[in-house]
């Protein structure tokens, strides 16, 4: 199943560590580690192999791709030696790669972007191409009355001003051009009824929203240990400390209101509360792209008595990030094959913020993905 994996932000951290990795991947050069779609439970026929990735994608910059991938090799995220090795395969990933589009009106922008991905598909000969968005955060979208009626808001792109946000402007035109959609930013993306209509009409399943590779990852394990003992979490604060270009997207308040509010939803949604105290990102550029979060939480047991616990954690984002991309664009692609549409409940593991999910517990989210990829194995035989 030869399938397009197109990364929007294609120049960016998560995206370069991203294609290096498919790459190395593709090349025997490392080992699946942080891949889930490797686990043996997890493995099998209906995933698209390493092998028959193809990537390409948009950027509003034009750094070349060995540049950022030196870069982030200089900086201890991806080893030297790989993108050495790789030269000449990242060289035919630059081909691939196209300027996002620019001026006109979005319909205009929109209708450049399936063009890409249709041409893409094309010149390739894929099966499918599934669209995943790593561009920086964006602030929380200002309310149009198109983003709730799919005609309208194509008769609204086509007028002057802009209607959508990049990230939902890239899920209508991967919807326009029959591609399934992955969000792993907190954006908007494809979370307004107008889009939902079109993959509803196009028949193409989407997913997100927001990576869960770090605080987040440890709070969906713990904060079910609390509701299932019966304690009471009186509080739970988070601070993050992360340089890096998504570290300094977040410096900008309105995009870090948005990260803020997908890191907290956890809490409230698993403990049917909401603990005193909250979660705060402040930009450290000597950091890079290595992050740590400290968290305090507070909590009550039998007769009221007080306790606390506190974690550290250090992640590198992009390692934590690239395999999880790389894993959803292979099950998104599988999704796709078996004829699935609409949003990809069962991904939720995956996701800070996840799309209808049932829960919001690790474990739970493991379960119904295992079960999900059990069937999708069954059917393809
Ligand atoms: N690394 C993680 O662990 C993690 C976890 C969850 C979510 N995310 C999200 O992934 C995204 C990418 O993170 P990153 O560290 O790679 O950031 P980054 O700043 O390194 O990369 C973002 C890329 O997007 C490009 N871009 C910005 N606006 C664009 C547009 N309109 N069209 C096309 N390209 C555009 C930028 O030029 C840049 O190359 C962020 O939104 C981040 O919040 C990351």
């Amino acid at each position: 199943m030869r399938t397009g994996v197109w990364l929007m932000g294609a120049r960016g951290s998560v995206a370069t560590t991203s294609i290096v990795g498919a790459l190395a991947l593709r090349a025997g050069l490392t080992e699946p580690t942080g891949c889930v779609t490797e686990l043996p439970d997890l493995r099998g026929p209906a995933l698209p192999a390493f092998a028959d990735l193809v990537l390409g994608g948009h950027d509003v910059v034009v750094t070349p791709l060995t540049k950022r991938a030196g870069a982030l090799a200089a900086a201890r995220v991806l080893p030297g030696r790989l993108v050495d090795a790789l030269a000449d395969e990242l060289a035919d990933v630059e081909a691939a790669l196209r300027p996002a589009p620019t001026g006109g009106t979005q319909a205009e922008r929109a209708t450049a972007v399936a063009r890409d991905l249709t041409d893409f598909q094309r010149r390739h000969g894929l099966d499918r191409v599934v669209v995943v968005n790593v561009t920086a955060t964006e602030p929380v979208a200002a309310a149009h009355p198109a983003h709730h009626d799919l005609a309208a808001l194509r008769a609204a792109l086509a007028g002057p001003g802009a209607v959508l946000p990049a990230s939902s402007l890239y899920a209508y035109a991967a919807f326009t051009a029959g591609c399934p959609y992955v969000d792993f930013t907190p954006s908007t993306g494809a979370r307004l009824p107008a889009l939902k209509a079109l993959a509803d009409e196009q028949g193409l399943p989407y997913a997100g929203h927001d990576g869960k590779t770090g605080e987040t990852l440890v709070k969906s394990v713990l904060a079910p240990m609390f509701a299932m003992r019966h304690l009471t979490v009186r509080s739970w604060s988070g601070v993050n400390l992360l340089g890096g270009g998504d570290g300094a997207t977040l410096a900008d308040p309105a995009a870090n209101a948005a990260k803020v509010d997908s890191k907290q939803r956890v809490l409230g949604e698993t403990l049917g509360y909401v603990p005193q105290g909250g979660t705060r990102i402040d930009f450290v550029p000597e950091l890079g792209d290595f992050k740590t979060a400290w968290d305090l939480v507070t909590f009550a047991g039998f007769l009221g008595t007080g306790m606390r616990m506190e974690f550290t954690w250090h992640g590198c984002d992009s390692a934590l990030a690239a395999p999880l991309v790389l894993d959803l664009a292979r099950l998104t692609a599988a999704a796709h094959a078996a004829g699935r549409r609409g949003p990809l409940a069962e991904l939720a593991f995956f996701f800070k913020d996840p799309l209808d999910a049932p829960t919001h517990s690790l474990a739970e989210q493991w379960a119904l993905l295992r079960e999900f990829v059990a069937g999708l194995h069954a059917r393809a035989g």
